[in-house]
């Protein structure tokens, strides 16, 4: 097995990077608090937030040809540029929406609509906008829905659950990229080619929401049909959803304005600020890239930033798990239980999914909270959590989420509290 990266960012480029963000340290009433909450909503750049704020406030119509709507323009192509190069989307076209379960709802219905009957496989643990939209689409156009089981020790799908579906009936599969509460990470790249070996007229969709801030994405490698991403997972603001769709999905029949050419999904004009504040996450990224390669190429800058994103996210995870000489890990902690990433080893995200021995999640957070740490507890008594979390036999997790900015004291500090936690001293 692939050994876990233990070496944080030099401490250059991590003072440099905790510098760039909002409420990293203190909550908006200025108290101390350490945000692992990340998979709710990530910590923002300022960057992102000017931007979005300095092109709300200018009222000009992009449409029109004065110099400022040229440049809105302008700011408008270049962040349509940068999701693409974001997602390596070489061919197809972009789609944006207020949310970005709206677009896979809209991706999936249109697949849905436009094709034979047949079936529709999904997964166990998808979020409900892409479960749901399959549910919605099967029953709606007379497909068949099949559902791909989870490995509960896991908290993935293995990809043999997932082909044993597929067959020449198949019209769609949905896969999510990583999963917002277990943490498991899909190669989508070995699925999307296992899946069309077997079916190659398949329809790929993938949830990458939650993966899209932790690692590269590569739609054109994947060579899958259909993708999404929301930048405020990704240090960006709320208020927006972006989505790939190849070719052939977005020439299908949808909602569009007919003078417009046939793949074209923006209806309606587009918010200048979505795609100013997007651009400047992209930025960032590209600076982290260049701190260790040297390099013009902005998608190269982009995979290079993802990557050591990723490397540290995995340092972290590997001292919430075993700790360092200052102090002891989750994994030696007494009453204190790590669910799925003994399983996944490196293809477990900066998720960590805990249990209390003796303590409901609930009353953890709580305590938590007390201390100044925010975490969540995942309950089934949550629409959006209930059948993922039946699928991974669980029924409820703490889950603790920060991200690629947090350093070794930030562990430290949360290791330190969930010892007292676990030891009753909290
Ligand atoms: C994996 C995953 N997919 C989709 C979504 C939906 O995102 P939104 O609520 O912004 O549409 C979320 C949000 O938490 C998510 O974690």
């Amino acid at each position: 097995m692939t050994k876990r990266n233990t070496e944080f960012f030099p401490s250059d480029l991590g003072n440099e990077i905790a510098s760039q963000f909002i409420y990293l340290n203190k909550d908006p009433a200025g108290n101390k608090r350490l945000f692992f909450e990340n998979a709710g909503g990530s910590l923002r750049l300022k960057a992102a937030v000017d931007a979005q704020s300095k092109l709300s406030s200018i009222p000009d119509c992009p449409e029109r040809t004065h110099d400022i709507a040229l440049e809105i323009r302008e700011i408008i192509k270049q962040g349509e540029r940068d999701i693409r190069l974001f997602l390596n989307a070489k061919d197809g076209t972009v789609a944006a929406s207020l949310t970005a379960s709206k677009l896979m709802f809209e991706m999936v219905t249109v697949i849905a609509s436009a094709s034979e009957k047949g079936n529709i496989v999904t997964t166990a643990i998808e979020h409900p906008s892409s479960f749901d939209a399959c549910q919605l689409a099967s029953d709606w156009f007379g497909h068949e829905l099949r559902v791909a089981d989870a490995n509960p020790a896991s908290g993935s799908i293995p990809l043999d659950h997932i082909l044993e579906l597929i067959d020449e009936n198949t019209v769609m599969a949905s896969i999510i990229m990583t999963s917002n509460i277990t943490g498991a990470m899909h190669d989508i790249h070995t699925y999307a080619s296992a899946i069309r070996e077997k079916n190659p007229a398949v329809f790929i969709v993938v949830d990458a929401v939650q993966g899209a801030p932790h690692g590269p994405i590569d739609v054109n490698s994947w060579g899958i049909d259909a993708l999404n991403i929301a930048p405020y997972k990704m240090f960006g603001n709320r208020g927006i959803g972006f989505a790939y769709l190849s070719d052939r999905v977005a020439c299908l029949p949808h909602h569009r304005l007919l003078a417009t050419p046939e793949n074209n999904w923006s209806v309606g004009s587009p918010t200048p600020a979505h795609y100013a504040s997007f651009s400047k996450v992209i930025d960032y990224i590209c600076r982290i890239g260049a701190y260790f390669i040297n390099s013009e190429d902005r998608r190269a800058l982009i995979e290079e930033g993802m990557n050591r994103i990723h490397l540290q996210e995995q340092a972290i995870l590997h001292r919430l798990l075993n700790g360092s000489e200052r102090q002891p890990g989750t994994k030696q902690m007494e009453n204190v239980n790590v669910h799925f990433e003994e399983i996944n080893g490196v293809n477990q995200d900066l998720i960590l999914a805990l249990t209390f021995d003796n303590l409901s999640c609930t009353d953890v957070i709580r305590k938590y909270g007390e201390q100044g740490i925010l975490v969540y507890a995942r309950e089934s008594t949550s629409h959006y959590s209930k059948r993922i979390l039946n699928a991974v036999s669980l029924d409820a997790i703490v889950r603790v989420s920060p991200i690629h900015c947090h350093r070794e004291e930030d562990v430290d500090r949360f290791l330190e509290v969930t010892e007292g936690i676990a030891a009753g001293q909290i």
